[in-house]
């Protein structure tokens, strides 16, 4: 499904994660600045074509694994938001926008989004972990039904993390 947002007038579609890309999510994700990957950098510091298709074919229908949306603008991804270990017991949730839009909506619009597919999908609870520091995520994530349930210290990169999980109703 589609849906249209306009950002400064220039339309920003949100869809789905498709085969044809893997260069654009590299593009994007690598192109975030130090201070967006301090926060959100599932695919580590710099991802790879490699580590993108690999995304890209967990979202198959086979596969089942992951659910991943973009916001497109033109040729490029501005926007990326996920639901990933979608065959467990714990289903993450992830967000990222690219720094030049942030502050718009379109973390908001893509969070509403991904939240009424995990409630189609009948998911029961989603997970994530956001940097203490984070406020404006955290803040974001409680407006979305989100409630934080711990917290920890991770010693790779020197970050305290809440952990925050949303039940959902179906
Ligand atoms: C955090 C992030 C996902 C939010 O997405 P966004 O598109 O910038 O946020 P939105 O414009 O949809 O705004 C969401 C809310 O945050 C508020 N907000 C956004 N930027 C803000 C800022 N710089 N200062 C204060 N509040 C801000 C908005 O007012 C809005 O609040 P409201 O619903 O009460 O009006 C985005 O800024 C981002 O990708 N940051 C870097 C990576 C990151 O931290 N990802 C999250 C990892 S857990």
């Amino acid at each position: 499904m589609l849906e249209d947002i306009m950002v400064e007038e220039t339309k920003v579609v949100l869809r789905r994660l498709r085969p044809e890309d893997a260069g654009a999510l590299v593009k994007f994700y690598n192109g975030l600045s130090e201070a967006s990957k301090r926060t959100f950098r599932p695919l580590g510091i710099t991802t790879q074509l490699a580590d993108c298709k690999a995304v890209i074919q967990e979202n198959r229908p086979e596969s089942g694994r992951k659910y991943d949306l973009v916001a497109v603008r033109g040729p490029r991804i501005v926007g990326w938001s996920f639901l990933w270990e979608l065959k467990s017991e714990e289903p993450i949730f992830g967000l990222g926008i690219a720094d030049a839009h942030q502050g718009k909506g379109l973390g908001s619009a893509l969070m509403d989004r991904v939240m009424k597919t995990a409630r189609e999908r009948g998911l029961r609870k989603i997970f994530l972990t956001v940097v203490k520091d984070n406020e404006v995520a955290w803040k974001m994530y409680e407006k979305h039904g989100f409630v934080r349930y711990g917290e920890y210290y991770d010693a790779k990169d020197a970050l305290h993390y809440f952990r925050m999980a949303a039940e959902l109703e179906q």
